[in-house]
């Protein structure tokens, strides 16, 4: 039986890719690895400790596993990756060649693997960013994605390998932790607006920046991975869209629920960041090629949120 295996499943995609395969394909099929302890978001399953970087590891796991196909999440966030440089770039991109090789060597069957925004940077158009504007990134992270999607291509081109990637937006979920990105403020501030505290946001209040709920983005990397692989006309990584906000805006969506929630601006490095992201995509490539369409606005997952957090958390807010 062939099995499926997720790099960086302990984080906030990977945890809740890894629940929502596992659904899908049975417990058993999915092999969780991270270099974290294993969390209970994740399900049931076999779980292994990987560093990516390790590639006889990585190896040995995939023939004990007879794996198949690898989603290939582990990497260091944009904030995170300004302030190690060197590691975010050995990670970022060393682990995604070790994964392109494996696959190549043992014929896997397909690879997913995440690209972002951020591979835009200042000059880029900010409204509607279109699928082929300039990439010319202002940060590591985004450095290292873009030098990512042409290697995926590349070995798409030079080898067939089916690898397949999507530029995710912020991702906005409430069953983790912030994990370092620059669009995590937007995480951070509903588990301080449920526990009734003011917050603090690093960006300034007008902001935009492109973002997407959870349950879109993991229905996105799903669809696309069980897209004919003739209708995926992109093979360096597609532009998916789903919300643009601000600061501003999600607090007046949080508001709506929670009249006397508070938020005050320090903007810090982090703004830096964020101006040179687009402020919203232009995802009609992957609309065209294998349907995509968003189910989430900005006031219906802020709803969705605020309702669900508290008893995830199991939080007393009465
Ligand atoms: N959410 C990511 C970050 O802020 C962007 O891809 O790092």
């Amino acid at each position: 039986m062939k099995r499926i295996l997720i790099t960086g499943a302990c984080g906030q995609l990977g945890s809740e890719l890894t629940a929502e395969l596992r659904n899908i394909h049975g417990n058993n099929q999915v092999i969780a690895t991270d270099v974290s302890e294993p969390n209970s978001l994740m399900g049931e399953g076999p779980f292994e400790y990987l560093d990516v970087l390790d590639n006889r590891r990585t190896e040995a796991i995939i023939d004990q596993y007879n794996i198949e196909t690898i989603y290939h999440l582990a990497a260091l966030l944009s904030a995170t990756a300004e302030k190690n440089i060197h590691t975010a770039w050995d990670l970022n991109m060393g682990g995604l060649l070790k994964i392109l090789e494996l696959a190549k060597e043992k014929s896997l069957k397909k690879i997913f693997w995440p690209s972002s925004i951020a591979v835009f940077g200042p000059d880029a158009p900010k409204i509607r960013t279109p699928q082929t504007a300039a990439c010319n990134p202002a940060t590591v992270y985004g450095i290292s994605k873009l030098a990512g999607e042409q290697w995926c291509a590349y070995y798409y081109n030079k080898f067939g390998v089916d690898v397949r990637s999507l530029r995710y937006p912020g991702l906005i979920g409430y069953k983790s932790l912030p994990g370092g990105g620059t669009t995590d403020y937007a995480v951070d501030i509903f588990h301080k607006a449920v526990r009734g505290e003011e917050f603090i946001c690093f960006l300034k209040k007008d902001t935009a920046l492109p973002m997407m709920y959870m349950a879109d983005a993991v229905k996105a990397t799903i669809d696309l991975m069980q897209a004919p692989a003739e209708s995926i006309t992109i093979r360096t990584s597609y532009n998916i869209s789903a919300i643009s906000f601000s600061p501003g805006e999600v607090t007046t969506a949080i508001q709506n629920d929670i009249p006397e929630f508070k938020i005050r601006y320090e903007p810090d490095h982090r703004q830096q960041i964020a101006d040179s992201w687009p402020m919203s995509i232009d995802d009609t490539p992957a609309r065209a090629d294998w349907g995509w369409e968003p189910s989430y606005n900005l006031q219906s997952m802020t709803d969705d949120i605020l309702r669900e957090l508290p008893l995830f958390w199991k939080l007393d807010t009465a």
